[in-house]
């Protein structure tokens, strides 16, 4: 019954007409939300979509079952504006705001991030069964200019989650963040680091098993790359990072990526392959999305070992793909590329 109610919800939420439905049900101010009651639903603040009062403090406390993880993906969003004259990782401490947290074994918490103005924020995960999101709202002045607007506050949707919100790959049994790819299900695919879309989880790791028949080998074409860190790309550098192995153990051969450090293509040497993805307990990014193919070695001779760069245009000439190269598109318009030094990549015969 629970879960119709947050449909319900979720339905009188999207129609202006209803607004006052959606005030008589709305959920009690401070809530915990528990899994066993209720997989998926809607929370709002108070009396959404009509505006908030001034001096509000709500908190929504999820708890889910083991190895589930709690995903909120915020549908509307309309907060006072904050102050303009603040540096941005100031202004959302000075205005209203919502706050999402980690619970760590049901009592400390972990900021995730705050998230102010009138900008959607992207979805966040938690980073294992326990989130909390509070919402504080401060003074109101008559000069605001958002007075007029009617509809203000914020609508988020909650999930909670055993996948890691990951649809491709098959997840091992035990519910952690193994993932594996096998040719004799899917020659290809694309797959995503956890919550697509999304904020990463921190604190995470995830590990995507590649095996390919005998004389395959896999290719992964990076789409996206938003990893947060700085070279060397590794837990001594506060990093979050990608890392690939040709074996079950680590494989010196291939540096990890993060930051503008991105992949390009990567190519396993056989059939087994693996590629894991951590993130520290410290401010994330939006991950990556990648495409993967099984090709049959033995028909493709050509193909290229390692990492391979993107050729690309330099001083007007076209240049063969001999150094290493960094893309990363920062937003759509913004190009970055570094090089990392050349060198001649095997080409195998
Ligand atoms: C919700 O909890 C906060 C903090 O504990 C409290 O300040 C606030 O008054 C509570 N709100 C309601 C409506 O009970
Ligand atoms: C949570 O509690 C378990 C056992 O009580 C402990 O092993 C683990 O380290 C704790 N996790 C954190 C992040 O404190
Ligand atoms: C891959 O799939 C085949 C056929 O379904 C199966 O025999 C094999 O054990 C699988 N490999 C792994 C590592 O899951
Ligand atoms: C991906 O696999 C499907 C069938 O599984 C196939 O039809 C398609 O051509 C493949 N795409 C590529 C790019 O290999």
């Amino acid at each position: 019954m629970r879960s119709l109610l947050g449909l319900f919800l979720l339905a009188a939420a999207a129609t202006p007409g209803g607004a006052s439905l959606t005030h008589s049900v709305s959920r009690r101010c401070n809530d915990t939300i528990s899994s066993a009651y209720e997989s998926e639903g809607v929370v709002t603040s108070p009396g959404f979509p009509s505006r908030y009062d001034p001096h509000t403090s709500c908190s929504f406390t999820f708890v889910g079952a083991r190895h589930q993880r709690v995903r909120i993906l915020f549908t509307e969003f309309s907060l006072k504006e904050p102050p303009e004259h603040l540096r941005p990782h100031e202004r959302c401490l000075h205005t209203d705001w919502v706050a999402v947290y980690n619970v760590i074994n049901g009592s400390s918490k972990q900021e995730i991030d705050h998230f102010c103005g009138t900008t959607v924020p992207n979805s966040v995960m938690s980073a294992s069964s326990g989130l909390q999101l509070v919402f504080k709202s401060g003074s109101r002045s008559p000069m605001e200019k958002d007075l007029q607007n009617p509809r203000m506050g914020f609508s988020a949707r909650f999930k909670f989650v055993s996948d890691l919100g990951l649809k491709s790959g098959r997840q091992m049994s035990d519910g952690s963040c193994h993932f594996v790819f096998n040719s004799t299900e899917a020659r290809n695919g694309t797959l995503y680091s956890p919550n697509p879309e999304g904020f990463y989880p921190l604190d995470t790791t995830c590990v995507y098993f590649f095996y390919g028949l005998p004389g395959e080998i896999v290719r992964i074409i990076f789409k996206y790359f938003d990893v947060e860190g700085v070279l060397p790309c590794n837990s001594e550098s506060d990093s979050d990072y990608l890392e690939f192995s040709n074996f079950p153990s680590a494989d010196r051969k291939i540096p990890t990526f993060c930051g503008y450090m991105a992949p390009n293509v990567i190519h396993s040497d056989s059939s087994y392959f693996r590629m894991t993805f951590r993130s520290n307990s410290k401010f994330g990014g939006t991950g990556f999305a990648a495409d993967y193919q099984f090709l049959d070695n033995s028909r493709h001779p050509f193909a290229i070992k390692r990492v391979i760069g993107a050729a690309f245009v330099n001083g007007g000439q076209h240049s063969r793909a001999n150094c290493l190269l960094v893309v990363t598109v920062t937003s759509l318009l913004i190009v970055k590329t570094l090089q990392l030094g050349c060198s001649s990549i095997k080409e195998i015969a």
